[in-house]
């Protein structure tokens, strides 16, 4: 188990999650954001099972504790050394993705890229069309400060209805989001397909690909839509540390785009030095982590060994799952709240009940214990 909390906390907690509403499922509300009241809870010395985050059960490498441990008295300095610095962090990923550094902009987690995006093209009411159900960061806070927000629904086999987003654009459409793979569903788009979904949309408006889980495809590679930004297309990319990399913690992401783009970004968002520039034992991380293709092929293979293992599970428990390309699985539990109640009594933290799925439910794969206590818990279906 992973984290702990205290039994008077728990208990707090399990009210807190019997008594959730439309807006907050498990403390975490239909958009995946989870409240700082939740977040108080988990933690302390009790174990919970956390299969909600979806964080790598492996993570960090041994690489990246390494390098913190060897940087960390330098941690009274910002990140602008030699090695480990964030120039340094930009230029790597640039030369992996066949860019330059201008196209790069380091952020706290993916999830900062992300709110400046929805701050940029949600001002005055500007049009964004996101799919749903997803992990709408843009759309939600684009809500927040008046965006017009069109949600696209998933189609029956629960992937990006390229076709219907498509045609949602209208002349005031400002941004299209992608989310791929999918959280919560774990489909993805076939890169044809999306590749040109992207050439014709971005003719129109600006395309963002959430690409947090894309690391967990087999041949990754062919799947990003990065290429895009050098043949010159209004092309986002979002990416993270947080996920097949195990550094959730450390708070590390970046957006790629036309240099323009995200020059412009930076001068609206962030001021001089020292900027937005990450934390150095992220930054020095995040460098160690893209030369580890052994820990992503690691991270991924056990991946792939736990959805095998859950959807056998999930089949021998007649429970309809979709087949996911990510680190969650996405299934049909019937009376979501009732599972979510027992689910939550066994400290098993998991969410679900997006408002067009109410239905299902969407686990992280955990440690091999975590998921066989799960399923232990499962058998017999007693939330139906
Ligand atoms: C699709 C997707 N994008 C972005 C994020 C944000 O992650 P972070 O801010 O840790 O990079 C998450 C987190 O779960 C996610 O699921």
């Amino acid at each position: 188990m992973s984290t702990t909390i205290k039994r008077r906390e728990w208990l707090k907690l399990s009210a807190l999650a019997s008594g959730a509403g439309f807006g907050i499922l498990n403390g975490i509300d239909v958009f995946g954001r989870t409240s700082p009241k939740v977040l108080s809870h988990v933690q302390g010395d009790e174990d919970v099972r956390r299969l909600l985050f979806n964080e790598n059960p492996l993570g960090p490498s041994k690489k990246v504790t390494q390098i913190i441990q060897e940087l960390l008295p330098r941690s009274s300095k910002y990140a602008t050394f030699h090695s480990y610095d964030f120039m340094a962090l930009k230029e790597l990923i640039a030369k992996q993705e066949g860019l330059n550094p201008e196209n790069v902009l380091l952020s706290h987690g993916s999830f900062e890229s992300l709110i400046m995006i929805s701050s940029h093209f949600g001002a005055n009411g500007g049009e964004i069309i996101v799919p749903s159900p997803s992990f709408d960061v843009v759309g939600n806070f684009g809500r927040k400060i008046g965006a017009n927000v069109r949600p696209i629904e998933v189609d029956e086999q629960f992937r990006l209805n390229l076709s219907a987003m498509e045609s949602a654009v209208t002349s005031k459409t400002k941004l299209v989001t992608i989310c791929n793979p999918n959280n919560p569903t774990g489909t993805s788009c076939s890169p044809q397909s999306l590749r040109s979904f992207c050439s014709s949309v971005t003719d129109k408006a600006h395309v963002l690909v959430d690409e947090a889980y894309i690391h967990y495809l087999n041949s990754w590679r062919n799947h990003t839509m990065a290429p895009l930004i050098k043949e010159g297309k209004n092309v986002l990319i979002t990416r993270t540390f947080s996920k097949v990399y195990g550094m959730a913690g450390l708070r590390i992401g970046y957006l790629l785009g036309p240099a323009e783009f995200v020059q412009s970004m930076e001068g609206k968002y962030t001021l001089g030095f020292p900027g937005n520039m990450p934390n150095s034992l992220s930054v020095a991380a995040a460098i160690e982590s893209l030369n580890d293709d052994r820990f992503i092929a690691k991270s991924r293979a056990f991946n792939e060994k736990s959805k095998l293992a859950f959807y056998q599970s999930l089949n021998e428990l007649d429970i309809p799952f979709v087949k996911s390309d990510a680190n969650f699985v996405f299934y049909d539990v019937q009376k979501f709240n009732e599972y979510k109640s027992l689910m939550w009594k066994h400290k098993i933290l998991l969410t679900g009940g997006w408002p067009s799925k109410p239905n299902w439910a969407r686990v992280t794969m955990g440690s091999d214990d975590d998921m066989q206590f799960l399923v232990e818990k499962m058998r017999g279906k007693k939330w139906l």
